[in-house]
């Protein structure tokens, strides 16, 4: 497949857009300074904090998973069973598996996974592995560029 050009200026702070990308969804967020603040605070409640055994570029690491941490790529599909994680950052909207305060974030209808605004999957939930992180770059400062 070829790659897709998506222009994030597109994004108002805190939406998320699907793109698609070799037949798959592509969730494309812009998070908030407030929700890119929280991300390492998260990672006592995650399983992969680190994105150790994540599926991820290896130009992307720490806990923005991204190129530029206003914007987090991600597929669109539950590391479980493949399902479409739903795009949920309204804070204190989902009870977390942890007990802890729901910072925004996906959340898996089909068994109930849940995913922080970085695709990282909390303790307690049947997935186990981060939501994968495609390939992509920055064309402009605003034209991005998956695969
Ligand atoms: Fe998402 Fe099972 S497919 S929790």
């Amino acid at each position: 497949g070829a790659p897709v050009k998506f222009d994030v200026s597109k994004l108002e702070p805190g939406e998320m857009k699907v793109v698609e990308w070799r037949g798959k969804p592509v969730y494309v967020v812009r998070r908030t300074a407030e929700s890119i603040a929280e991300l390492k605070s998260l990672e006592g409640s995650l399983k992969d904090p680190a994105s150790d055994t994540a599926d991820q570029p290896e130009y992307i690491e720490g806990a923005e998973r991204s190129l530029n941490p206003e914007y987090m790529v991600l597929v669109g599909l539950c590391t479980h069973l493949g399902c479409a994680p739903k795009y949920r950052p309204e804070v204190g909207s989902i009870p977390t598996s942890d007990g802890s305060d729901w910072v925004g974030g996906f959340f898996c209808p089909c068994h109930g996974s849940m995913f922080d605004l970085s695709g990282r999957v909390y303790k307690g939930v049947p997935a186990s592995a981060n939501l994968v992180v495609p390939p992509y770059s920055f064309e402009t400062d605003t034209v991005m560029v998956i695969g």
